[in-house]
């Protein structure tokens, strides 16, 4: 594999695949295990994770990486192979969280600022050693009557440009994560205030990286669709399609080799409409993909339910998954091919 950060964002970006997020931290695993009554052991994260990552039939061919949790990018799968090897193996391309959470910001009722800058340096160095060859940041912004302020934007916008640089500096692509919230409280914004505040979140953003000297072919953006709140209408799958590339197109540059987006607590098939629609008929300056975690594990994690014996099952639930969202990865994804299943 090439090493140089083009090329790992040009993988990452490669047409019809996309990232699967398996990063999830111990508390957020725990609450997804908790909802299918499995008991969140260290063996059974790795025995989940280890048949996401044996699902040779989707790796090979939908994903082109996986964000990883520090605790699985040192794991060693049940016949002593660490998850790392089982995921090259496959094609894909190792990457890890290297966030520390976000924590409440100072001064700013009922906002958070992502921690984690102090030391990344040198954990960057470790993680590079250990196989990873991109990284996440996510910084998360919440939408009321009265929120954002300014000043949590321009903070996370600005540990996310200083995360970026160093990433750069080691060797890693970062991935550039502001997450919009749509499930937030209240949940009730239209999809017009969160064109607004996505757009005020992604100008902040560019100008921090520029000021921060990162090299944007070398980088990779995580953010969220446009869309309404949670507990709000639902707008059609083709306005969340025109208004997400609308407001990318006026924030996001063309030297940007990919947008993998998150799916934020979008149901499995929306998220995979919403990108099919945004890439068919479009010309774009971006590879526009997923980078999903919810919507990538939803029907795999059930159908596994913590059962040796349900591995097989769950590898086909994530296959279809992907194999969905590759397909929406270039406008190729109908309804009809999720009732072929
Ligand atoms: P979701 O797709 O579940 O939103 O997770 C993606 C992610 O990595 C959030 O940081």
């Amino acid at each position: 594999m090439s090493e140089r950060l083009e090329d790992i964002a040009a993988a990452m970006a490669a047409s019809g695949k996309g990232l699967l997020a398996a990063d999830e931290s111990s508390g957020t695993i725990k609450k997804r295990f908790d909802s299918i009554h499995v008991e969140c052991t260290e063996e059974n994260r790795r025995d989940y994770r280890e048949m996401l990552f044996r699902s040779n039939e989707a790796m090979r061919n939908h994903i082109s990486g996986v964000i990883l949790f520090d605790e699985t990018l040192r794991q060693k799968a049940a016949d002593g192979t660490p998850l790392v090897d089982i995921i090259r193996a496959s094609g894909a391309i190792p990457g890890i969280k290297v966030d520390g959470g976000a924590k409440p910001l100072a001064a700013h009722p009922g906002e958070t600022i992502t921690e984690g800058l102090d030391g990344l340096r040198e954990r960057l160095a470790e993680y590079y050693r250990l196989g990873a060859r991109f990284a996440k940041w996510r910084g998360v912004l919440s939408i009321s009557s009265s929120l954002p302020t300014s000043g949590a934007v321009h903070a996370n916008a600005h540990a996310l440009a200083r995360y970026a640089a160093l990433c750069q500096e080691a060797g890693i692509v970062p991935i550039v994560e502001p997450e919009v919230v749509m499930d937030g409280k209240p949940g009730d914004h239209s999809i017009d205030r969160c064109f607004e505040v996505t757009e005020q979140v992604l100008r902040a953003v560019f100008a921090e990286l520029y000021a921060a000297r990162v090299n944007l072919e070398g980088t990779i953006l995580k953010p969220n669709m446009v869309i309404d709140g949670k507990n709000a209408r639902k707008a059609s799958v083709e306005e969340v399609a025109e208004k997400t590339i609308r407001c990318l197109k006026a924030t996001v540059p063309a030297l940007i080799p990919g947008i993998a987006f998150l799916s934020g607590g979008q149901s499995d098939e929306e998220a995979t409409a919403h990108l099919s629609a945004m890439n068919a008929g479009h010309d774009l300056p971006w590879q526009l993909t997923f980078s999903y975690g919810r919507a990538l594990q939803a029907a795999c994690l059930s159908a596994w339910g913590g059962k040796s014996e349900n591995v097989a099952a769950g590898q086909r639930a994530f296959t279809h998954r992907a194999k969905m969202n590759g397909l929406a990865a270039t406008g190729n994804w109908t309804p009809a091919l999720e009732k072929a299943a």
